[in-house]
């Protein structure tokens, strides 16, 4: 059993370096970190960063955890070749690219890359917004799957995850006691089906609606509430089709672990939204 502490970064590829930029901080309001021939880093909160694209096939999407432990890098490597879950050790190099002392990576039963880190780098610097947008931090990912019952399994069995409520098949998992980190949702690929941002409040999540309307940024979801975790959000597509979030109240759930009950909700958009948006996302379809 390998213990995560939170999610902790997405790296995203893309042919177009210059939009993604323009998209992550003028749109999103994410902060510029550094941009070299081939990368492009963005912070979110006190981290390195939580986001980085890099030339590349947009269809190469990775996502990473880092350990409750910061000695658990070597155990957790072993443990993963124990169960013969694919997986590998980064070099010196591919951690300075990832800004992380050390990182080893595994590929999830639907060929998702995640990689887990140790020692992921802090700033010295405050998270300074090129837009405020109110965001907070990086939130969670939504996660493809080809096999939701398989990939959760696969969660519960190797690392600390809990499934904090279901969307019909879909579970949204922690591995702390925010609402989720991770959700699974069926897709016949796979990749990231969503990255969210957290945002300070209900003003801000409107506020980025608006802001979103107003540049002909595509809305696709919202605003709205989630029935999970509360949030108020609204999702956006990005470059290369990546679809965005911002959403406030990831609610704190687990005052009193031992008594929450993963809720099970339907699949039908009131799951998704108590105010009756309709997701134009096809995940969230059903
Ligand atoms: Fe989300």
């Amino acid at each position: 059993m390998i213990e995560l502490r939170d999610i902790h970064y997405a790296r995203i590829g893309t042919r177009d370096l210059d939009t993604a930029e323009h998209f992550a901080t003028q749109v999103m309001g994410l902060e510029k970190v550094e941009r070299t021939a081939d990368r492009l880093y963005l912070r979110s909160d006190h981290r390195h960063h939580t986001l980085c694209y890099f030339l590349g096939d947009p269809s190469e999407q990775i996502i990473a955890f880092n350990f409750t432990s910061w000695q658990a890098l070597d155990a957790a490597y072993e443990y993963l070749q124990a169960q013969s879950v694919p997986c590998g050790r980064g070099n010196a190099e591919e951690a300075a690219d990832r800004h992380v002392q050390g990182f080893i990576w595994l590929l999830g039963p639907t060929g998702n890359r995640i990689e887990l880190l140790a020692r992921p780098h802090d700033s010295a610097r405050r998270y300074f917004p090129a837009r405020d947008a109110g965001v907070t931090g990086f939130g969670h990912v939504g996660l493809c799957t080809t096999d939701p019952v398989r990939d959760q399994a696969f969660w519960l069995q190797h690392f600390n995850a809990m499934v904090s409520d279901w969307i019909g098949p879909c579970p949204l998992m922690r591995v702390n006691p925010w609402h989720h980190q991770m959700a699974l949702f069926p897709s016949t690929r796979k990749g990231i089906q969503h990255i969210n941002y957290q945002v300070q409040d209900f003003d801000d999540v409107m506020r980025s609606y608006y802001f979103l309307k107003d540049k002909g940024i595509k809305i696709v979801f919202g605003p709205g509430r989630h029935a999970t975790s509360g949030g108020i959000f609204v999702y956006f597509e990005g470059p290369d089709g990546m679809v965005y979030e911002y959403s406030n109240s990831d609610r704190k759930i687990i005052e009193d672990p031992a008594s929450y009950r993963p809720r099970q909700f339907p699949m039908h958009p009131s799951s998704f939204c108590v105010w009756g948006a309709k997701p134009d996302i096809a995940e969230f379809k059903e």
